[in-house]
Formats: C-alpha cells, sequence, structure tokens
C-alpha cells in the first residue's frame, strides 16, 4: 500500500504496457540500452552449491567456546537520567544532494522528500511544544511506554512512476531516438537498479539504530516483564525485516531470536489486522482513493510546468509529460536511499523540492489523512487496542479491523507489557493519527491544490518519514506508583492533545490518563467503521471540506 503507485492504476496505464515490454527486453541483448533494469543475486550459485562441503570449517560461537568475559552490566533509561535527548541528525551514508539553482546553500533536498525521507529528530516545536521534549518530565517517573514505528527505507512499489519511466527511456533508447544532453546527459548510460517493495541497506541501519536508540532509552523497563516481550509486524518482507532489525539492534544479533517473541500478522486482501487496516476496508482501496492522486495531479501541473520545459529542451525525442517528470523528481529519494546518491536530485530547484514535498502532503491529506472519510475508520482498530492495553481489558465488540484470533489471547496480545512495540506503514500511521484526533496537524483545513499555504499544519515529513515513530509514555506524575498520566512524541517532537476529548492544554503534552482513555472510547463511539469504509457513497474533491478523516454525518442520508 503505498501512495505513489496510484498513479500507475489509470493515468499510466497504456505506459505500464511498456514497462512489460522493457522489462522483458532488459533480459536480452536490449540490456546494453539506457533505462534497463539491472539487477543482482549474491551468493553466487556455486557457494550455495557447496556450502555443505566447507561450513565444519566455520562453527559457531557457541562450539568455538572460549568468549572471554562475559559480565553484563544494568539496563539504561536515558530518557530520565539524561538532560537532554540526542537526536537523529544523520543520514549516513547517504550523500546529500544539491538543488539545481541553490548549490552548497542550506537549504537541505532530503527535507523534502516527505514520506521518502530518512525520519530526522523535528524540531522540538514542530507542534508547539516547544519546550518539552521525550525527556520525562520533572515531576514524572515512567511506567510503560508504547512505540508505533514504520518500516525503513524501501524500494519504490512494483511497477510504479520510477519503473514506469526506466521503461519509456528504455524504449526510446532501444527506438534510437533517445538523445540525452546538457544536465540529462547521464541518462544515456543510466540503468533502472532498483528492485521493488524490500527495504534497502540503509533501510535496515535505521531501524537497528531505532532498536539501539530504544535500548538505552526504555531498556530499563525490561524488569518489569514477566515473560518475553509479544513485539507486531506485519507479514510483508520488508515489515517482518524491519521488525528483525529493529529487535537485532535492541536485544543483540547473538540473543534475539530467544529474547522475545515476534507476532507476523497477515498482510493480504481480506485478513484483519489493525497494522494494515486497508486490507479489509474497501472504500480505501477503490475510487475514493482517487482524490488523493487528483490533487497531486493537479499539483503537479502547477509547480512542475517550467521543469518541464526546462528538462524537455534537453531531450528532443522524448515527450515529457508531467507524469514523466514527477517520476525524475521521485527517482532521487528511491535511488538516494538505495544507492547513497542519486544524478536526478538535483535537476530541481529549491522551489521545485518544495513543491514535491507539497504533493506529498496533498496526497496524504485527501487519501491518507484527514481529508478522506475512509481514514479515520482505518485508525480505529488500533485505538480499540491501545484502550485494551491501557485498561487491561480485552475487547469484546468486534467492529473494525481488529483480528479476534489475535486479541482475544494473552499470548498473542499481552496486555501487561511495560513496552509495547508495532510495526506498520505511513499510511496507516497518518490513519492512526487522525483516528486519534490529533486536531492541531489537521488545524490548517483541507490542503488547497493551486499553491502551499503558509503555517500548513498537516507536513508528511514530520508524520511519516523512512523510519517513523510514534511513542506514548505512560507516566506517574502524582508520585501514588500508579499511570496517572499519558503523552505523545512524534519523531522527537511532543504533541499536544488538546482537542483530544477533554485533553486540556499542558506545555509538556500530558494528559490524565482516564481522561485520555475516555477521549478514545469516544472516537470508538463516533467514528462509523461499518459504513465509512464499507457504504457505496461518492466523495469528490470540490465538495470536500472533512478535516477529521470521517464521512460528513449530515450526508448519510443522502447515500
Ligand atoms: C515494576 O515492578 C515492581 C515490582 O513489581 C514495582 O514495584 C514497580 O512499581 C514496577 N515499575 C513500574 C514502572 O511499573
Ligand atoms: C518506439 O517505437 C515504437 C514503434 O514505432 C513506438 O510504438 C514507441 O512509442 C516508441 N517508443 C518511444 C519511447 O518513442
Ligand atoms: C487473524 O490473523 C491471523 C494471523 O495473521 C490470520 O491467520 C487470520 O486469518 C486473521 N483473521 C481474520 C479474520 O482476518
Ligand atoms: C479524478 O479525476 C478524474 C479524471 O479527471 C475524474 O473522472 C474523477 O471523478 C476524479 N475523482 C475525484 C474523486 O474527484
Ligand atoms: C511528441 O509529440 C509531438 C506532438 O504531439 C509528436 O508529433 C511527436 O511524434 C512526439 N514524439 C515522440 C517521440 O513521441
Ligand atoms: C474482520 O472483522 C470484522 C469486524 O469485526 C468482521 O466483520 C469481519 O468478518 C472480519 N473479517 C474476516 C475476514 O473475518
Ligand atoms: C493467560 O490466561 C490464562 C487464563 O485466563 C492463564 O491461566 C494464563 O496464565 C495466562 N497466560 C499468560 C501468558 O499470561
Ligand atoms: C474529534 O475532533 C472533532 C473535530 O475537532 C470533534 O468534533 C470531536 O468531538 C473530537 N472527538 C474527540 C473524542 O476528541
Ligand atoms: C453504488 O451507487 C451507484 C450510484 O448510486 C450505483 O450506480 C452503483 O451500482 C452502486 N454500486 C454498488 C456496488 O452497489
Amino acid at each position: 500500500m503505498f501512495l505513489l503507485s496510484a498513479f500507475v492504476s489509470a493515468a499510466l496505464a497504456s505506459q505500464v504496457n511498456a514497462a512489460a515490454a522493457g522489462k522483458a527486453s532488459s533480459a536480452g541483448k536490449a540490456s546494453t540500452f539506457a533505462g534497463a533494469t539491472s539487477t543482482f543475486q549474491f551468493p553466487p550459485a556455486d557457494a550455495i552449491a557447496t556450502a555443505s562441503l566447507v561450513d565444519s570449517f566455520f562453527p559457531d560461537a557457541s562450539e568455538v567456546g572460549f568468549p572471554g568475559a562475559t559480565p553484563t552490566g544494568d539496563e539504561a533509561e536515558s530518557v530520565a537520567t539524561a538532560p537532554a535527548i540526542a537526536p537523529v541528525d544523520a543520514y549516513f551514508p547517504l550523500v546529500r544532494p544539491d538543488t539545481s539553482d541553490n548549490k552548497g546553500k542550506s537549504f537541505d533536498v532530503v527535507d523534502s522528500w516527505a514520506n521518502l525521507s530518512p525520519m530526522q529528530s523535528l524540531d522540538p516545536n514542530s507542534f508547539g511544544l516547544g519546550s518539552a521534549s521525550e525527556q520525562i518530565p520533572e515531576q514524572c517517573t515512567l511506567n510503560q511506554v508504547f512505540l508505533l514505528h514504520r518500516h525503513g527505507a524501501r524500494y519504490p512499489t512494483g511497477g510504479s512512476s520510477p519503473a514506469v519511466f526506466a521503461a519509456a527511456i528504455n524504449a526510446a533508447a532501444g527506438n534510437r531516438t533517445l538523445v540525452a544532453t546538457g544536465p540529462l546527459d547521464f541518462l544515456n548510460t543510466w540503468t533502472y537498479k532498483l528492485g521493488a517493495e524490500i527495504l534497502t541497506p540503509f533501510g535496515r541501519e535505521q531501524l537497528f539504530e531505532l532498536g539501539v536508540g530504544f535500548r538505552v532509552k526504555y531498556g530499563d523497563l525490561l524488569k518489569n516483564f514477566t515473560g518475553l516481550p509479544v513485539w507486531r509486524t506485519t507479514s510483508e518482507e520488508r515489515m517482518v525485516d524491519s521488525a528483525l532489525h529493529f529487535a537485532a539492534g535492541f536485544f543483540g544479533v547473538q540473543s534475539y531470536q530467544s529474547d522475545y517473541h515476534q507476532l507476523i500478522e497477515i498482510e493480504s486482501s481480506g485478513f484483519n489486522t489493525t497494522l494494515a487496516p486497508y486490507d479489509n476496508c474497501p472504500n480505501a482501496n477503490n475510487a475514493i482513493e482517487d482524490i488523493g492522486v487528483n490533487a497531486t495531479t493537479i499539483w503537479a501541473n502547477v509547480y512542475l510546468k517550467d521543469a518541464q520545459k526546462r528538462l524537455q529542451a534537453h531531450l528532443p525525442g522524448f515527450n515529457l509529460t508531467i507524469f514523466d517528470v514527477l517520476a525524475m523528481q521521485t527517482l532521487c529519494p528511491y535511488e538516494t536511499v538505495a544507492l547513497g546518491y542519486s544524478a536526478f536530485c538535483d535537476l530541481f530547484t529549491e522551489e521545485e523540492w518544495r513543491g514535491f514535498a507539497y504533493s506529498i502532503d496533498l496526497g496524504f491529506w485527501y487519501t491518507n489523512g484527514p481529508g478522506n472519510p475512509a481514514v479515520s475508520a482505518q485508525g480505529i482498530g488500533w485505538v480499540h487496542e491501545l484502550v485494551s492495553r491501557l485498561t487491561q481489558t480485552r475487547i469484546t465488540t468486534f467492529d473494525s479491523t481488529v483480528n479476534k484470533t489475535i486479541v482475544s489471547s494473552n499470548i498473542t496480545f499481552p496486555l501487561n507489557q511495560p513496552i509495547f512495540v508495532d510495526a506498520s506503514h505511513d499510511t496507516v500511521i497518518t490513519a492512526i493519527l487522525t483516528a486519534m484526533n490529533f486536531t492541531n496537524l489537521a488545524a490548517g483545513g483541507p490542503l488547497p491544490l493551486t499553491h502551499i499555504p503558509k503555517d500548513r499544519t498537516y507536513i508528511v515529513q514530520e508524520l511519516a518519514p523512512f523510519g517513523s515513530r510514534l511513542v506514548g509514555q505512560v507516566l506517574d506524575c502524582e508520585k501514588s506508583g500508579a499511570p496517572s498520566h499519558i503523552r505523545w512524541i512524534l519523531n522527537d517532537a511532543v504533541l499536544p492533545q488538546t482537542g483530544i476529548g477533554k485533553c486540556k492544554y499542558d506545555s509538556n503534552g500530558l494528559c490524565e490518563l482516564d481522561t485520555f482513555i475516555a477521549g478514545m472510547k469516544q472516537r470508538i463511539e463516533e467514528v462509523d467503521f461499518q459504513f465509512d469504509c464499507f457504504a457505496n457513497y461518492t466523495f469528490t474533491l470540490e465538495g470536500d471540506t472533512i478535516t477529521t478523516g470521517q464521512f460528513p454525518q449530515n450526508r448519510k442520508h443522502q447515500n
């Protein structure tokens, strides 16, 4: 499930056929042409075939023995013991790109990649609580932590715009009509080296580092486990890979396989899982989703017009559409997070990179955020699970994407864990934030299609970059020994909870636990899962004014 893949659906159907043709030809001689897809398999087949002959020369550490001294130390809890947080402020080994007009200045292209950007710590004031941080407020102690994170950096969705563009270049090269000059000269020898769907090496690093960071910040909570932790992910390759790298970072590669249980929920059409709720919410996957694609298309025709003209001058014999130009821009982040560098990045100006980020903001707002009527319904299942965990009460009403089999068992869904870890997707994190009613994120109202508004509050870069993390801290702020408050921290900036039920403004983002739980229960009442996910309704860009990710109550009778 990924936003830009939607472009393929209708608008580019004809070019998908070209993609298929390019793929076929790249297997033969044509693979020498520009735009060809190149892949590589490691290890070599011979090494696999002969492995059993040499394995005995390379015994495991447990067979070798002689490990040296192995005393362990105590757990860390740096969110309580350190004076400040350690920010994520780099993206080694990715090479920082330039723009075409602003070489060397302070603007960083990487900060405009939105959901394709590597997570970096947000400015503490991103959501208006500049004096708060992930560090535990002085009057509080930590009882429990929730982590909902996204997978790491990945290859593009199979058949999405980068691959389609590569196939078109490959076809033109095969036709001998590809003549690329000036800044596009590199296209004459460029090949498409990206796979699809799975994590890149950098993406693995991100999750490993998240695991290490979480151990140093919250490891002390391990002392209050009575059994092994049960942490969740979904069945997709990149989701399992992300969860395992998190665990490897958290526990270390010598023991992570025995230190916790990894629950893998099936992510596939028709299955219930709150970590991939679109698979049981038909309205998430049908025409209603088009509003986000339409919004992005309209905006791309505004902000990429100049780039289209500028680049076309260097590519006679190939007609660049707006979709081609957007695909070229999209190749910059995807190539960079996979290959460390991309020649596509500095084809675009600073202004065009701001436009790119906004195109993704639009797509998320109208497809996976407050502007889409089937979004709170997708996020509400995780809210059910959150209430179940916070109240230590089993779910008994099944009216969401909650999987009854999973949550009814104290083996697969324990309620009393000091550390909960759930892995999911960008579009699910934004659905959950919408379902939870973090209303300040939607405060600017529907996003305009003609320009980037000043002071916008809905910025995907902040919500769902690669490796994005939403952390919930359950705290005792009344020295009562029992949890009294909760707060939420998104990519290291504290979220205000004003607007969630009766939660009041607090400079540390705190809300009383009971008040918060009452707010979540009220949200569960407010969100109409059956209608929003399954009803046959129409919803247009022009008519849209929603900001809660729900179908408008007053229009229901018309449908
Ligand atoms: C951890 O468990 C101990 C012993 O059961 C208890 O005294 C303590 O309050 C617990 N700590 C937290 C943070 O829940
Ligand atoms: C290549 O040539 C074929 C056959 O003439 C044509 O259909 C196709 O559009 C051409 N491709 C490009 C990218 O120009
Ligand atoms: C619940 O999850 C399990 C494991 O992913 C799966 O086998 C089962 O089919 C799911 N149930 C429903 C109703 O989707
Ligand atoms: C999206 O655009 C297409 C083509 O212009 C149009 O047919 C469709 O109704 C639009 N969808 C929405 C939800 O606005
Ligand atoms: C580009 O578009 C022009 C005008 O629509 C057309 O005449 C020309 O054949 C096209 N060129 C290619 C390579 O498709
Ligand atoms: C998923 O859960 C919903 C709501 O509880 C239920 O109606 C539906 O039958 C479940 N899906 C499957 C495949 O069983
Ligand atoms: C699960 O619940 C059963 C009965 O309610 C109880 O006997 C068992 O000890 C619990 N198991 C765990 C792992 O908490
Ligand atoms: C959620 O936000 C909407 C719009 O601001 C508001 O009408 C509703 O009462 C809120 N619900 C809860 C439980 O916070
Ligand atoms: C949905 O409603 C439209 C318009 O009322 C109707 O044409 C269409 O057949 C309906 N689709 C389904 C699946 O009921």
